[in-house]
């Protein structure tokens, strides 16, 4: 049978709550196609801040990098909001990013039938949304030099950061996002603030050079301001959109609520070698934590695109996949999707049925 080691980072907030049932999904799933994994829980983040003063330890990173995947929950809190910016949670997740070289960050933005009311947007205008967005991860301004405190002319203090992008850096999320589309529907959309800034002027440049080895996808650009608006009146008009670290982070988030929740989206970061990192979009949460409220969803469908992407699993992908709309088909609904006639329930019931349904697809096949 196939072993696959993989390390999980909980993290903060609802992180433990939503990776514990992904990674019993994951358990369950694997064991019906012959595979078994190996787990290695490790501190990142706040919980590791506690633990060892620092928010990725070197030893977190390294078991990471030699694992074949990494899921991780989510990171930060109010706890550890004022630290110095080495000290803090977010600092520690850019690091692993880097650590790892995952630079391309794909965020599907799919709306599913079941959850059409859970949406803000008019059904007519939610329905049949199937977006990707791949987000640059490891440049721009996260990144970019030269950043800090300081002081201006007359004394007073400032912040200050740099959006930053090498061709290199642009040439090689652009063929992931080409590439993309190439397995979706065709149509790449890359968002920039070309009108306004320089990084993105080069980037509108590299992208539209790279269109030219791929003359079966039909390449549009759209600023920024124009996109979230887009989003919002017509989403359905987008396959998939390519974008910087700063602008695929915030449209991200936006493009979530056409599904209903963020607590749905998942995620798969890829770099041109060594493990991908899997984690849903969205953040710890505070506000529910330790609660049972989480929507543990996103988490779950982040490891099936972990079985996907990271170890080429597709079946074992199919059938988690498969197991969340059927649980949402029996009326499953954590708050943040509830919607009146559902089912009410929490992280680890929802989780349960998942698990069910999971299993009853092995007893059909
Ligand atoms: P958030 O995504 O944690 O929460 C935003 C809102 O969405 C909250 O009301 C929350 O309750 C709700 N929500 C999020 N996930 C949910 C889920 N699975 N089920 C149900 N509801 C859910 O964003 P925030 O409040 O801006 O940030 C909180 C902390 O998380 C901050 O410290 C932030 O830096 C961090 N953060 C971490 C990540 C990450 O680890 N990748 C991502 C985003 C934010
Ligand atoms: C995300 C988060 C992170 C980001 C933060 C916590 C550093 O918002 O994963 O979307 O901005 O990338
Ligand atoms: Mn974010």
């Amino acid at each position: 049978s196939k072993r696959y080691n993989i390390t999980l980072l909980p993290g903060d907030g609802i992180g433990p709550e939503v990776v514990s049932v992904a990674k019993n999904v994951l358990t369950l799933a694997g064991s019906q196609q012959g595979i078994e994994f190996e787990f290695r829980e490790m501190p990142m983040g706040g919980a590791a801040l506690d633990l060892v003063g620092v928010p990725l330890p070197d030893e977190t990173l390294s078991v990471a990098k030699q694992s074949d995947a990494i899921l991780l929950g989510a990171i930060g809190g109010y706890k550890w909001d004022n630290n110095e910016k080495q000290l803090k949670p977010e600092t520690g997740l850019l690091q692993l990013r880097a650590g790892l070289g995952v630079f391309a960050n794909l965020r599907p933005a799919t709306v599913l039938p079941q959850l059409v009311d859970s949406s803000t947007l008019k059904k007519e205008v939610a329905e049949g949304v199937d977006l990707m967005v791949v987000r640059e991860l490891t440049g721009g301004i996260y990144f970019g030099q030269p950043r800090g405190f300081g002081k201006n002319e007359k004394g007073e203090e400032i912040g200050f950061n740099t959006e930053v992008y090498a061709t290199y850096e642009i040439d090689r999320i652009a063929r992931v996002a080409f590439e993309t589309a190439r397995k979706r529907r065709g149509k790449l959309c890359s968002v920039d603030k070309a009108n306004v800034l320089e990084a993105s002027m080069l980037w509108r440049k590299r992208v539209t050079m790279m269109a030219s080895h791929y003359p079966d996808i039909e390449l549009t650009h759209m600023y920024v301001d124009n996109a979230a608006m887009q989003l919002i009146r017509d989403p359905k008009q987008f396959d998939t959109i390519v974008t910087n670290n700063i602008f695929g982070d915030i449209l991200s988030d936006e493009a979530s609520m056409l599904t209903g929740s963020i607590g749905m989206l998942p995620s798969a970061s890829l770099g041109e070698s060594g493990p991908g990192l899997f984690e849903p979009i969205h953040g710890s949460a505070p506000d529910i934590a330790g609660q049972d409220k989480a929507n543990p969803l996103a988490t779950v469908l982040s490891v099936a695109m972990l079985l996907r992407y990271g170890l080429q699993e597709e079946n074992a992908a199919r059938t988690i996949e498969n197991a969340v709309l059927e649980t949402l088909n029996q009326g499953f609904r954590t708050g943040d999707i509830f919607s009146t006639g559902k089912k009410l329930v929490g992280c680890k019931e929802i989780g349960e049925a998942v698990m069910k349904s999971v299993d009853s697809q092995k007893k059909a096949s």
